[in-house]
């Protein structure tokens, strides 16, 4: 009686199939192939075997040792396999996740007019200063031809911080500081920020922003006032814009006057939003006092120059249609992404 050969065989497949580790494949060699697993003691076995019987016996453990081991390789293989494509698995970056967006931040819509509107009068030849927020009573009313007892002194509430130091109530007290500052021609814009005590509302903040304009040389005139306001205008409004202008009162220019552009609504027709005029007030102006000029030093029988100043919270609001102020304050992010 031979040993059950085949038996061994069909149990060494059995196991091998249902193996799922290295470490129980070694196991497997071991036991069947492996110097004392049970194929080898087969071999040794065949001693005991007929003559005759060995040759037949021992080419069939060889068979048997060659199926085997060859099962063995091509369970490895496919154990190599399973473990690098869970390895694959685990350590895999799902591109289809959305990536992280970086938040980059955009400019204040104040900022962003302030911008553009510096970039107009840059390319009229204006330079671009700055001047102190917190001033002397000297330099935003005296230089202005303003002094203590004068009347118009009233009609802005101002914040004093001690008697002659206060919060700016307008860009104006740069126009003094630039022309001691510097001989003429002088032409610059002074974009900032101003204080008067005001209640907030839709239309009033304590804290608003202005952007003064000078220009004083040899033979300024109005017509140079007009033209570059009105070239303003066509330039940051667009060109269908029309403007007038109106007689006005400001202790620091002589003549004075107002400007208005036509109502953005109704094009000058008259509306809800122009209050039934056509026109909408954008800025005061008018040409420096003699007294201003004498003041910082220039001689308003040789120098002669124009100034202005407009309300910027009020003019990026007319631009882009902002109906409350009190947007440009309360940093709500959705408010300042639409710029
Ligand atoms: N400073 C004035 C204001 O705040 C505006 C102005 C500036 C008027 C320059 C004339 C010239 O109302």
């Amino acid at each position: 009686m031979l040993p059950d050969i085949k038996g061994l065989v069909d149990r060494a497949t059995d196991e091998i199939a249902s193996c799922s580790s290295r470490e129980q494949l070694e196991a497997i060699r071991i036991k069947y192939v492996g110097k004392k697993g049970e194929l080898t003691a087969l071999l040794r076995s065949m001693g005991e075997l007929a003559a005759e019987d060995r040759p037949k016996f021992g080419q069939a453990v060889n068979v048997a040792k060659d199926d085997i081991e060859g099962r063995l390789a091509v369970k490895s293989d496919a154990i190599v396999l399973a473990e690098r494509e869970k390895q694959f698995i685990s350590q895999a970056v799902d591109i289809t996740l959305p990536g992280r967006v970086r938040k980059i931040g955009n400019l204040h819509p104040i900022t962003k007019g302030f911008e553009e509107i510096c970039d107009i009068f840059v390319r009229m030849g204006f330079s671009v200063v700055e001047g102190p927020e917190v001033e002397t009573d000297f330099y935003n009313f005296t230089a202005l031809n303003t002094p203590p007892f004068h009347p118009a002194r009233d009609v802005q509430d101002t914040f004093y911080i001690t008697d002659n130091i206060l919060l700016r109530t307008h860009t104006s007290p740069q126009q003094a500081r630039q022309m001691e500052k510097q001989d003429p021609p002088v032409k610059v814009v002074v974009p900032g920020r101003v204080y008067r005590r005001d209640q907030v509302d839709a239309t009033h903040s304590p804290v608003f922003h202005q952007l003064e304009g000078l220009y004083v040389d040899k033979g300024v005139t109005f017509a140079h006032l007009k033209g570059a306001l009105e070239a303003f205008i066509k330039a940051f409004y667009g060109e269908d814009k029309r403007v007038r202008f109106r007689p006005h009162y400001f202790p620091f220019t002589e003549p004075s006057a107002e400007m208005d552009v036509s109502c953005f609504a109704c094009g000058g027709k008259g509306c809800r939003i122009c209050k039934g005029e056509g026109w909408i007030e954008i800025l005061g102006s008018g040409m420096v006092h003699p007294n201003v000029l004498s003041t910082a030093g220039y001689d308003p029988e040789v120098y002669s120059g124009f100034a202005f100043g407009m309300g910027i919270d009020r003019i990026v609001s007319l631009k882009y249609g902002v109906d409350d102020l009190r947007l440009y304050f309360e940093n709500d992010v959705r408010f300042l992404e639409a710029f």
